[in-house]
């Protein structure tokens, strides 16, 4: 147990994933932002890229070679990045959250399938408290995950705790708004190219899949997984189809969720019998740490419809980094997190 205020770092702090990280540690009670860097924006002002930050203290950005040692280092970088500053960030800081792939997944085996980049690289215990928090309780470094894995792992993770799933295919369709691809813009991201449309970019071959096969110990092939961009900034929403080889009952599944999620501050089961939001709902999650999941059977054909929903840039990075960084220095888990939300 630590005592004191902890003071932070964040790298690559002029991105969507590094601002809402500066927007949660300003409002951790034992949390103090001491730096943040940005290598096109040194010396500029942070509420001049993240104007939600005028009322936080004034700072500005520095570049990553100004960096000295600090309790907590997040790191926001793009793929690779991390890897690429190992020498100035290892070592940087008594606790460690990478929000980036570089350290996620543990097999080499899975690894070089999805990530031949990374070969060789030491990983960190996974950041997703609800999977892992007796790791991160022993662990300094965290590894967040991806955004649509989160939502996906915390969907399928009770079915496949209790066996439920393994035996048939999963097929997982996940819909992503257009903040998942980051601050910098390229011509798909352009306002004409990107506004209204529901894109395919990922039918196949989504990197994730990497970690949701691994977190959910599931055998290669068993997950099939596409992804789509839709109409919204912040948000994913998954929709998992599964093919149980013997019937699962709605008493089964209910087990199952209330089993691993009744005692969870961060993840709601979510199935109403009537109203509007009867399904896990990524608008009104949108600037919060939590994760929605709700299923659903469909009795003529034993398919079991997992959904779950989450605000990519909180549960499904910052939040989940700051939620592992409070299991890991031994704060309350909910300190600082505890935002519920906005409707309408
Ligand atoms: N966006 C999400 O929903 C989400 C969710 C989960 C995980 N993540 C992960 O979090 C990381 C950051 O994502 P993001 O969406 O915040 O990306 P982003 O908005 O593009 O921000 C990237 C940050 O990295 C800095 N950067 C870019 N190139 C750099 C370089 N060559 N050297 C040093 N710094 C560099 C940028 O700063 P300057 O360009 O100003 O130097 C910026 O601060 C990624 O690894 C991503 O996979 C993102």
């Amino acid at each position: 147990m630590i005592s004191d205020v902890l003071d932070v770092a964040i790298v690559g702090g002029s991105g969507y994933a590094g601002g809402e990280l500066a927007r949660l540690v300003h409002g951790h009670p034992r949390l103090k932002l001491e730096a943040i860097t940005s290598e096109s924006l040194v010396g500029t002002f942070v509420h001049h890229r993240h104007p939600n930050l005028r009322s936080a203290p004034r700072m500005k950005f520095i570049g990553i070679r100004d960096l000295h040692r600090y309790d907590v280092l997040f790191v926001a970088l793009p793929h690779g990045r991390s890897i690429h500053y190992a020498d100035l960030l290892s070592g940087a800081s008594r606790y460690t959250v990478d929000l980036g792939a570089d350290h996620r997944v543990a097999s080499e085996e899975i690894r070089g399938e999805y990530y031949p980049d990374l070969k060789g690289v030491e990983p960190y215990t996974y950041g997703l408290p609800e999977l892992r928090r007796s790791e991160l309780g022993k662990s300094r470094r965290a590894a967040g995950p991806g955004c649509t894995a989160a939502a996906t792992i915390l969907g399928l993770w009770p079915l496949a705790r209790a066996g439920m799933i393994g035996g048939g295919p999963v097929v997982v369709e996940a819909k992503v708004g257009s903040s998942a691809a980051g601050a910098s813009s390229n011509p798909s991201t352009h306002h004409p190219e990107r506004s209204g449309v529901m894109r395919s970019f990922a039918p196949v071959g989504h990197r994730h899949v990497a970690e949701v096969r691994e977190q959910l110990g599931l055998e290669s092939g068993v997950i099939h997984f596409s992804a789509t961009a839709v109409e919204a900034v912040r948000g994913i929403l998954v929709t998992a189809h599964c093919f149980p080889r013997s019937p699962i009952g709605e008493r089964d599944l209910w087990r199952a969720f209330r089993e691993v999620y009744d005692d969870e501050p961060f993840v709601r089961i979510v199935r109403e019998r009537r109203g509007l939001y009867r399904y896990p709902e990524p608008r009104i999650l949108a600037g919060t740490n939590f994760c929605e999941v709700g299923f659903e059977v469909d009795p003529k054909t034993g398919r079991v419809v997992v959904m779950s929903a989450l605000d990519n840039l909180v549960k499904g990075a910052a939040g989940s980094a700051l939620q592992s960084l409070n299991v890991m220095a031994g704060f309350p888990e909910e300190m600082g997190l505890q935002f519920s939300g906005l409707h309408p």
